[in-house]
This record gives structure tokens, sequence and C-alpha cells, in this order.
């Protein structure tokens, strides 16, 4: 990944995690990786949802929070593609009682798979480098500073 405006990197760490994840997922679903079949499937949701718990759901608050509104306060450009990832959150949340459930989980650890990797690559692509374009008019270092507080708050928990 390119390299990032330091109030970003943070949160493109977290992407680092998630990316790898998310491809595994994928190859889960396609049967590529071993074990193959319901005990692969298994170890993929558990891992999925320990990383949810323990990144992603103070990722998604940070983003939604901090990053969002006030990407979208200082660049009205960004409007469709934040609702855009807004709705990818909520898809990956809604996902998350199924994957608790356990059933069906060959297409659905796919689909999570494919969702994450399309979401974390637009973020990346497309988000940070709209952010970086207009960090000197945002206070780049107070939001950076805001993020943090919410990702650290993981470490306690
Ligand atoms: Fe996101
Ligand atoms: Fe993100």
């Amino acid at each position: 990944m390119p390299k990032r405006h330091p109030t970003l990197i943070p949160l493109s760490q977290d992407h680092h995690h998630a990316l790898a994840l998310a491809l595994r997922c994928r190859k889960q679903g396609l049967g590529q990786i071993k074990p193959m079949g319901a005990k692969g499937l298994r170890e993929r949701a558990t891992e999925f949802l320990g990383l949810y718990a323990r990144e992603l759901i103070s990722h998604f608050r940070a983003e939604e929070e901090i990053l969002f509104p006030r990407l979208r306060a200082q660049v009205p450009d960004s409007d469709q593609l934040i609702d855009e990832l807004l709705r990818d959150h909520e898809s990956i949340r809604r996902a998350i009682p199924k994957l608790e459930a356990g059933t069906s989980l060959g297409k659905l650890i796919f689909d999570l798979g494919d969702l994450l990797e399309r979401h974390i690559r637009r973020e990346e692509r497309e988000l940070f480098p709209l952010f970086e374009q207009h960090a000197e008019l945002m206070n780049a270092e107070e939001i950076g500073e805001k993020i943090n507080r919410i990702l650290s708050a993981r470490l306690k928990e």
C-alpha cells in the first residue's frame, strides 16, 4: 500500500490486517485453503468474529464519527463515495449474527471476504487520496488525535 498521510496510518494498518483476512475468507469460500469444508469455514468465521471485535468495531467508529463527516464537510464530491462506504459497513455488521449462527457459511464467508476486500481497496484508492489532497484544509492533526483516541480504546477492552 502507498505511503499514507500520518493521520491515516493507524487506519491503514488496520486495513492491512483486514485485507489479509478478507483474502483468506475468499480462498476458503472457494475451497482453496486447508482445512477445506465445514472445519475451515468455521475457522474463518471465528477469525472474522475475532478481528471484528478487536479492530473493526472501533475502526468503523473512527471512520463514521470522525473521518467521514470531516471529509464530507470539506469535500462535497466525497458524498456518494462515503454513502457507499457506509452501506458496506452496514452490510458487514448485518453479517455478524449470521457468522455467529454458523449456517450456510460457504457463501457467507466468500461474500464477506469479497465485500471487505473491495471496501478496503476503495478506501485506500479513492477515499484516502481524497483526504490527502485536502489535508491542508482540514485540521489533519486534530482529526488524527480523535481517530487515535477511538482506536486506542481497544487496548483497554
Ligand atoms: Fe470503512
Ligand atoms: Fe477502513
